[in-house]
């Protein structure tokens, strides 16, 4: 198969279709993760052709930078050569693992990109942003201290995470910005009222993270499915009670339009945020080659009119249970819900 490939924005470098998102092959925040495993996965990412990897320097307090730099590190040259590193900053952690607000202060951006440099392993990283805007410091500081850091060639690109529209045109009134990276998914569909307008009217494109919506429309999960206490799905709204019996109808909805096209849910839910834009690289977050090779898939599945609207039928626009965050983190995000 040739990967097909989407440019970051108008601005951005071309990457693959599909982009690995790394963040589950470190600490538990989908269960238990095998290190053996995830650089696997990452090494059968490259040699299918994926090119875009995304990691935080938060995830797992630099676990997952050292993984994907390891990766990176005993991965062929070619491949080497070939692939994009996405990285977060912003994110403030304690020993104990808990979370102390972001930190978008230009002095705190050097800092974080020199400790990232040095866990991956590389000489720059092709896309920085910060994670979570931070609500103390103007975005075009923020994004004035990666344009700094562009100049002195310690980064390629620079983008936006979770951004309000107001906030994504000042960083670009700042400096090209490539891309924004965005929860969406056919149930997570807010960034189409407000901020997908922006971004296309900017030429800015969008990785888009929790295509799955963390497992949730995987087709993998049953209401039986526990999770444990440091599991990220174990707080999330859309996983408790009720609403996870109402979200996992939702998916059985799919799954009948999935076995008439003979694929996987995994596959519908990634083929539909493919099918949203040439615009948009959906974030895989597989931590096994089995779920890779599944993801992988999507990029075979096509979605004709009738498709579209039997899934517009089966999960119409809002239909989820649950918010995407618990509470807590919602208040922390920029983007108009
Ligand atoms: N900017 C942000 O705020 C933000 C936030 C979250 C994530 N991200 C990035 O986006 C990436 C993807 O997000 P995500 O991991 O939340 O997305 P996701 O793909 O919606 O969820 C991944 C979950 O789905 C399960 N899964 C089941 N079948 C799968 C399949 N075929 N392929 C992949 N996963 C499958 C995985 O667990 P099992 O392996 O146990 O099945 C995992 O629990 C992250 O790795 C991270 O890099 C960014």
């Amino acid at each position: 198969m040739t990967m097909p490939t989407r440019s970051l924005g108008t601005t951005g470098p071309q990457v693959s279709a599909l982009g690995l998102g790394c963040m589950g092959m470190s600490s538990a925040v989908y269960g238990d993760a095998d290190r053996t495993e995830a650089i696997a996965t990452v090494h059968a990412a490259l040699e299918a052709g994926v090119t875009l990897l995304d990691t935080g320097d938060f995830y797992a307090m630099g676990h997952n930078e050292t993984l994907v730099g390891e990766a990176l590190r005993t991965a062929p040259a070619a491949r080497r050569e070939q692939a994009r590193v996405s990285v977060k900053f912003g994110a403030l952690r304690d020993p104990d693992g808990g979370w102390g607000g972001n930190d978008g202060r230009p002095a705190a951006v050097r800092n974080f990109a020199a400790y990232s440099l040095q866990r991956l392993g590389v000489d720059h990283i092709d896309v920085y942003r910060i994670a979570r805007v931070d609500p103390d410091v103007p975005i075009e500081e923020t994004v004035g201290a990666i344009a700094e850091l562009v100049e002195k060639g310690h980064v390629r690109h620079i983008g936006l995470s979770e951004a309000s529209a107001d906030n994504i045109r000042r960083a670009a009134a700042t400096a090209p910005i490539v891309d924004v990276q965005l929860e969406y998914a056919i149930v997570t569909r807010d960034i189409e009222r407000k901020i997908l307008p922006t971004t296309r009217e900017l030429g800015i494109g969008v990785t888009a993270y929790g295509v799955l919506s963390r497992g949730l429309i995987s087709g993998h999960l049953t209401h039986d499915s526990r999770f444990a206490a440091d599991d990220y799905r174990s707080v999330s709204p859309r996983f408790q009670g009720e609403n996870l019996h109402h979200n996992l109808d939702l998916v059985e909805a799919l799954r009948k339009i999935a076995d008439g096209k003979g694929v996987t849910v995994a596959q519908i839910a990634t083929a539909w945020v493919l099918s949203r834009g040439e615009d948009i690289v959906p974030l895989v977050g597989a931590r096994t080659r089995e779920r890779l090779a599944e993801s992988l898939g999507a990029l075979d599945v096509v979605l004709d009119a009738a498709d579209l609207a039997a899934i517009e039928e089966a999960v119409p626009a809002d239909a989820a249970a649950g918010t995407r965050y618990p509470a807590q983190q919602m208040a922390h995000l920029g983007t108009e819900q």
